[in-house]
């Protein structure tokens, strides 16, 4: 029911206390326990836009509001990004029941400095970190702070650089006041044994360690790529990703949108958003090089072809 020892073995490898460790069925399960357990419908929670979508989704269904801060998409040579005014942030922080920020970034892979994180776990609120794609980052985990902070819960999932989506197992770390809130209002038999075993088996083949090295390898070549593209079209601008996928922002909706449809046509299927706020946007997942070769050269196809 605890998953005791996929706890254990967790609680050795980032060197933190088993006490502060929770097992849930996928992290998503966790973001919504936390929303369901500290905030009311009258509350507010704090996030940035764009982000993971469950957050608003789950807010949504929890009858909880959800202001999502719009981040300035900022376009600089090949690249774009998406910038946080922080203050404002943090004065809307303190009107807040719950903060959640995805750590890197879903859509764009960026990552928040941690003395802003300082800064957010600072006031009397608290304060999600979602690490799902940490594996694929260069930045270091939060985990560590946990026990330095009351506040402070970290996320974790087996659904990415483990590849265990399907199988659901993801897990929180935080104080154990907030697990045991946690666990009194948790379904005690939705994390099955297929899943606990697989995770259990993932954390110690080398085999994870080697994917992770070659997908960051495989992205650098893919952002490199992209950038010989970018200069030659300029209709497109790439962010800078610390995660398993490249956001790319285009200049009109109509080219994401008919790029999506003609990639399709030939097999490769990337993230297409039909929300006004993303519109320009397609997200592209990191394979393997073969198959990112094949995806820059339809590409430079579709570019080719006066789109
Ligand atoms: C930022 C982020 N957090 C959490 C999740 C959910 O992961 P899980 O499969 O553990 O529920 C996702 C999945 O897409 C995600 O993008």
């Amino acid at each position: 029911m605890l998953c005791s020892n996929l706890i254990q073995v967790l609680g050795k490898k980032e060197k933190i206390d088993s006490k502060n460790f929770i097992i849930s069925s996928g992290s998503d399960e966790l973001i919504e326990l936390i929303m369901k357990a500290y905030a009311n419908p009258s509350d507010k929670i704090l996030s940035v836009s764009p982000t993971f979508g469950m957050i608003s989704f789950l807010a949504q269904v929890n009858g909880i509001k959800n202001l999502a801060v719009s981040q300035k998409l900022v376009k600089k040579e090949s690249f774009a990004k998406y910038v946080l005014n922080e203050d404002q942030f943090l004065e809307e922080a303190l009107r807040s029941k719950i903060i959640f920020i995805a750590r890197p970034n879903n859509p764009d892979g960026s990552v928040v400095s941690e003395s802003f994180i300082e800064r957010l776990v600072s006031l009397p609120v608290l304060v999600v970190i979602d690490e799902a794609y940490i594996e694929f980052s260069d930045s270091q985990s939060l985990a560590k702070w946990v026990p330095n902070y009351e506040n402070l819960v970290v996320l974790r999932t087996f659904s990415k650089a483990y590849g265990l989506g399907g199988l659901r197992v993801g897990y929180g770390i935080m104080p154990d006041e907030i697990r045991k809130v946690i666990v009194s209002i948790k379904q005690p038999y939705n994390v099955n044994i297929a899943g606990q075993k697989a995770a259990f088996a993932a954390l110690s083949s080398p085999l994870v360690d080697q994917r992770i090295t070659e997908m960051k390898k495989i992205r650098e070549w893919f952002i490199n790529q992209l950038i010989i593209v970018q200069n030659q079209y300029k209709n497109f601008w790439i962010h800078q990703s610390e995660a398993c996928y490249v956001l790319l922002t285009f200049e009109s909706p109509e080219i994401p949108k008919t790029l999506y449809e003609y990639l399709y046509s030939k097999g490769i299927l990337v993230r297409y958003y039909s929300s006004s706020d993303m519109i320009n946007n397609l997200r592209i997942s990191i394979g393997l090089q073969e198959n990112m070769v094949k995806v820059i050269d339809e590409i430079k196809l579709f570019l080719k072809g006066g789109n």
